[in-house]
């Protein structure tokens, strides 16, 4: 017995240290530890054993188990040491190398030009609303006491979803969400994005960008009108600026007029930037036309308002002096991080 202990014992420690994977390692611990390896089945003969030297055998069978599993375990730590350095040395990093940069974005000129009118606004007390892209026709038209065989409805200028739904061609859509809230008195400007069937040239684009505003008091006159967006431009363009009104014609709005600035470049003497004018048209403007109010459930002999709308991008290429609108949409970061 003692010398197949003794066997069992020398050839379990050879192929311990024969071994080579953590594998390996266990399958020799099942061989010889298991519930049908050597060791197991010679402590399971223990029965055949005279009853007088069991206590010795068992002993030597326990102390054959014990060493055994000491160099078991001592391997298998050296095992996992090994694999563990290893996995070190391949995850190492080489700090010396030098960091990617991150890139770091910036606003968009559009964004700017409109952050500044936005500030300029919300500082007169006006509150910044947003309407629908898609939008019903009764919004984009007839609410706005544009009829249905009005031109600016022509199929040329309209992106139509259905004979109901269009995508919008001014922001002035949202003067109508606006009053029919119900809740006087309105001042908001409406920013947002606007559809109209054109072809992409240096002035103009399938989808650009207006400012919408809107008054809506008692005793509003075109005097607010004048005072507020000659204020609104002295603040975006300076001090200096002038204003002009020349009579116009919109459907939602009587009396129309389209607004002029003195050109900030020349100061208003003429140059190539005004081409020779000294003035620079910048909006479109007027009193709500009664009917516009009366549709939207507000009695217009009660009330009154003034509306505007300002293309975003015009004061964007203006601002910054850039001359071809389509630079704004190419997104070449060469151009759009001078801004
Ligand atoms: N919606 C007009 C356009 O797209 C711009 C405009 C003009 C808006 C006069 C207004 C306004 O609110 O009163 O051409």
């Amino acid at each position: 017995m003692k010398e197949r202990l003794q066997a069992i014992k020398d050839q379990a420690l050879a192929q311990i240290n024969s071994s080579d994977t953590l594998e390996k390692l266990n399958e020799i611990r099942v061989n010889i530890l298991g519930k049908k390896g050597e060791l197991t089945s010679v402590l399971k003969s223990l029965k055949d054993v005279a009853p007088e030297d069991r206590p010795a055998v068992g002993q030597l069978v326990n102390d054959a188990r014990a060493a055994i599993e000491e160099v078991l375990d001592a391997k298998k730590k050296e095992y996992e040491a090994k694999l563990r350095e290893a996995k070190l040395k391949a995850e190492t990093i080489d700090v010396t190398l030098p960091a990617k940069k991150p890139m770091l974005g910036h606003r968009h000129p559009n964004t700017i030009a409109l952050e500044e009118v936005e500030r300029i606004f919300v500082g007169m007390g006006y509150e910044v609303i947003e309407g629908p892209e898609v939008e019903y026709d009764y919004y984009n038209f007839e609410a706005l006491n544009i009829p249905a065989n009005h031109p600016a409805k022509d199929e040329q200028d309209t992106f139509y979803i259905n004979s109901n739904i269009v995508l919008r061609t001014q922001t002035s859509s949202v003067q109508v969400h606006e009053m029919e809230k119900g809740k006087l008195p309105i001042r908001m400007i409406a920013p947002g994005r606007v559809y109209r069937s054109d072809e992409v040239d240096a002035t103009h684009s399938p989808s650009f960008h207006q400012i919408e505003g809107l008054v809506i008091d008692k005793n509003v006159t075109f005097a607010d009108l004048k005072g507020t967006l000659a204020e609104f431009v002295k603040e975006l363009f300076g001090s200096e600026t002038k204003v002009k009104f020349r009579p116009h014609h919109f459907p939602f709005t009587e009396p129309s007029a389209e607004m002029d600035v003195s050109c900030f470049k020349c100061g208003g003497s003429g140059c190539r930037f005004c081409k020779g004018s000294g003035w620079i048209e910048i909006l479109g403007c007027g009193m709500v036309h009664p009917n516009v109010l009366k549709m939207s459930g507000i009695d217009p002999e009660e009330y009154t308002g003034f509306a505007f709308g300002v293309g975003l991008e015009r004061i964007a290429l203006l601002k910054y002096e850039i001359d071809d609108m389509r630079l704004l949409y190419e997104n070449d970061t060469r151009f759009l991080k001078q801004f």
